[in-house]
């Protein structure tokens, strides 16, 4: 299906999204009920956003032809993932595309090194970092930064924990794993951290910016899997300090859309940026039962420069658990026993075929008492993924 623009109500804006993943699915939900035309640049037809939205034409992100000619039917585009050449993205702007997040900011959630220059520039909290060349250089910077484990990552192209590692020592074969990959590399400190947050924040074009309750996430093997709003016990300051920093670099990037800061909450008392994200986070599914309006809602008001709706937290406590693939084949037929134990939980599926460790959906529960939202939420994640039966 292909619509033509006139064929739609006056009016509907037309939001372009690069990327049919599960982020482009759920923008789907919001789009539907505010009554904007979400088309999706598809990277095959039976990708988890294209089995949503009936706009959703097949190409390769980066393919000029093919951004350009998906672009010019868009009032605006935004992205699912920020792997879109940065190149590219100028090409559509001088073209006269409305780019959102636009190129200059993004850069700094598509490369790494980028980000911790600029996070430098402007004074906001990093982990003590260098770019490395050689495996000598690695060694030197341990020595500057107060020894062994250093992390190492690809500046560019990793996600879920994907070109990140670990090196516990000089001889770590860790180290040569990274150089192996032939990539620009970031050796950062490795943060004894006590736990990792994350600050998500909407900015529109004409400035309002909204924040989210601080998130703490928890991940394993770089996959986030459970994410508790707001984070238990923060220390209200330090709260709102995580919320002043991701509000300060929102701003000073000129980010259009949500943003999600990942940080550490470090055991010696910092509070240090990890990673940046142009786009609806993991660490911010949560919202869409447990705040008042979700970040998938509030990434497409900021995109149309319309008023942000509210942040605001529906329940004392909302814990979400992602469904990662197991050995079970068939995510539907959990559902059986997670929907009759818990009528109040929120399933989402995201359409993926299960691959042990993938992700394929989440699931969230909210109330007032922590420890019982908790175990409901991990319940139904770890009976969904066939970890555990009853
Ligand atoms: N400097 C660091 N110190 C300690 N842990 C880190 C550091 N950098 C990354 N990690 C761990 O690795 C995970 C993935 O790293 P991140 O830079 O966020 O990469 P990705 O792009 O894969 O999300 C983080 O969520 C964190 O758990
Ligand atoms: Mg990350």
């Amino acid at each position: 299906v292909k619509f033509a623009r006139e064929g739609l109500p006056a009016g509907t804006p037309v939001v372009g999204m690069v990327g049919g993943g599960q982020l482009a699915r759920m923008t789907q939900q919001a789009a539907i009920a505010l009554g904007v035309q979400l088309r999706v640049l598809a990277e095959d037809p039976l990708i988890s956003a294209a089995q949503a939205v009936a706009d959703a034409p097949v190409g390769d992100y980066r393919d000029h032809d093919a951004v350009r000619r998906f672009a010019a039917e868009c009032d605006v585009v935004t992205f699912d993932h920020e792997h879109v050449p940065t190149g590219l993205l100028h090409e559509l702007e001088s073209r006269g595309v409305v780019v959102r997040p636009g190129p200059e900011a993004l850069v700094h959630a598509q490369d790494k090194a980028v980000m911790r220059r600029r996070l430098d520039e402007i004074g906001a909290p990093s982990p003590a970092h260098a770019l490395v060349a050689t495996p000598a250089e690695v060694v030197a910077f341990a020595a500057s930064a107060g020894g062994f484990p250093v992390v190492l990552k690809t500046t560019r192209g990793g996600y879920d924990g994907k070109g990140v590692w670990f090196a516990k020592g000089p001889d770590d074969v860790a180290i040569d794993q990274a150089f192996a990959t032939g990539a620009a590399i970031l050796a950062e400190e490795k943060v004894d951290f006590v736990r990792e947050l994350s600050a998500l924040v909407a900015r529109s074009p004409h400035g309002q910016a909204v924040a989210y309750p601080v998130v703490e996430s928890v991940q394993a093997d770089g996959i986030c899997v459970e994410v508790t709003a707001p984070a238990p016990g923060l220390d209200g300051s330090r709260a709102a300090r995580a919320q002043q920093v991701a509000l300060r670099i929102a701003g000073e990037l000129g980010v259009t859309g949500v943003l999600a800061v990942e940080m550490f909450e470090a055991r010696d008392g910092r509070l240090l940026v990890n990673e940046l994200a142009m786009r609806p986070h993991n660490t911010g599914h949560w919202t869409i039962d447990g705040a008042v309006t979700s970040q998938f809602e509030n990434h497409l008001r900021a995109v149309l420069d319309l008023p942000l709706g509210s942040p605001a937290a529906r329940a004392s406590y909302t814990v979400m658990a992602n469904v990662l693939g197991g050995d079970v084949p068939d995510m539907h037929k959990g559902l059986l026993h997670v929907m009759a134990r818990d009528p109040e939980l929120k399933v989402h599926f995201y359409g993926k075929p299960v691959r042990p460790g993938r992700k394929v959906g989440h699931v969230t529960a909210y109330g007032e008492d922590l420890e019982q939202v908790r175990d409901r939420a991990r319940h139904a994640a770890a009976y969904l993924t066939g970890t555990i039966d009853e």
